[in-house]
């Protein structure tokens, strides 16, 4: 997929031809942020909620936006539009710029490097749906702003590759307190008793996007959700966990540290709330297509 078109500071060339500096903060600081956002019938998914918390993330690290949300509007359906793929989800990243010679401090007057480029987005396997993911606990080693969608993802490589050593698929990350965190790239959710439960927003977690169309699809389908800590233990006796994230949806986990989850198999909270979240991309993406 070499030649495949992205989005680079300002054109749109194959992605063989994409040239960055070496100097870039992005490549010698990890120093700037990134999006991910999930397209249906060519549609992007809770724009405005991406776009949102795309702000939020450049304020916190004081990047100033390279474009308002008309403009990036226009990048990112340009970019869809090049490609057939009805579904795919859009990296977009946005480094603090060049600069040469090499310092922590950063120059006031840097132009933002922008990048962006699309995926096709795959269903979930069979084989997910019927027997979902294996997960380990691990203890969550990252940050104290992981709230900001930052592209500084060592640890959550790193707690991949634990994941992959342990033969099985993710992690469910613990803080010093014994609480749940997240995922290594999605938020965790609990059902217990017919109840989903997940942890509330802090500086520890980030904003999930698909992790807030899960509570708003509860409100409106009467489910019981509630925002409080969960300690590790009773990940143990939980009826349902899942892990949330725009790429994946609710993927639920079947098998935690070697032992079931409830009864080994995804659950029927889960079962609804998947067939309320395809209804709801479906609605979503007709309502889109009108307002055109
Ligand atoms: C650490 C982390 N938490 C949560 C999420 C889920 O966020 P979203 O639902 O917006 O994809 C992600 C997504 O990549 C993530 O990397």
């Amino acid at each position: 997929m070499s030649d495949q078109i992205v989005y680079l500071n300002g054109e749109f060339m194959p992605m063989a031809s994409a040239r960055i500096s070496p100097m870039d903060r992005g490549f010698l600081f990890a120093d700037g942020v990134y999006e991910v956002i999930p397209v249906y019938q060519q549609t992007l998914f809770e724009w405005q909620a991406h776009y949102q918390r795309l702000e939020n993330s450049l304020a916190a690290v004081g990047i100033i936006n390279p474009f308002d949300n008309q403009a990036w509007l226009s990048i990112l359906n340009k970019l869809i539009a090049s490609h057939p793929w009805q579904d795919q989800f859009i990296y977009l990243q946005i480094s603090r710029g060049v600069q040469i010679p090499r310092d922590h401090l950063p120059q006031k007057d840097l132009t933002p490097t922008v990048f962006a480029y699309t995926n096709p987005l795959k269903p979930l396997a069979a084989s997910i749906l019927e027997n979902g993911i294996k997960v380990i606990t691990l203890e969550d080693i990252r940050w104290q702003r992981c709230d900001i969608k930052a592209i500084a993802l060592l640890p959550n490589v790193m707690a991949k590759l634990q994941a992959q050593a342990a033969g099985v698929d993710d992690v469910i990350l613990i803080n010093q307190q014994g609480n749940v965190t997240e995922g290594s790239a999605s938020n965790m959710l609990m059902v217990k008793e017919g109840v989903i439960i997940t942890p509330p927003l802090s500086q520890h977690i980030l904003p999930g996007i698909t992790r807030q169309v899960i509570e708003k699809l509860a409100q409106q389908h009467h489910i019981s959700f509630i925002e409080r800590e969960i300690n590790q233990a009773e990940l143990e006796t939980a009826d349902e966990l899942w892990l949330a994230s725009s790429t994946k949806e609710a993927l639920p986990i079947c098998q935690l540290n070697g032992q079931p989850v409830g009864d080994g198999k995804p659950g029927q909270v889960w079962q609804k709330l998947r067939a309320h979240y395809q209804d709801y991309k479906q609605q979503i993406t007709n309502n889109e297509y009108l307002k055109q």
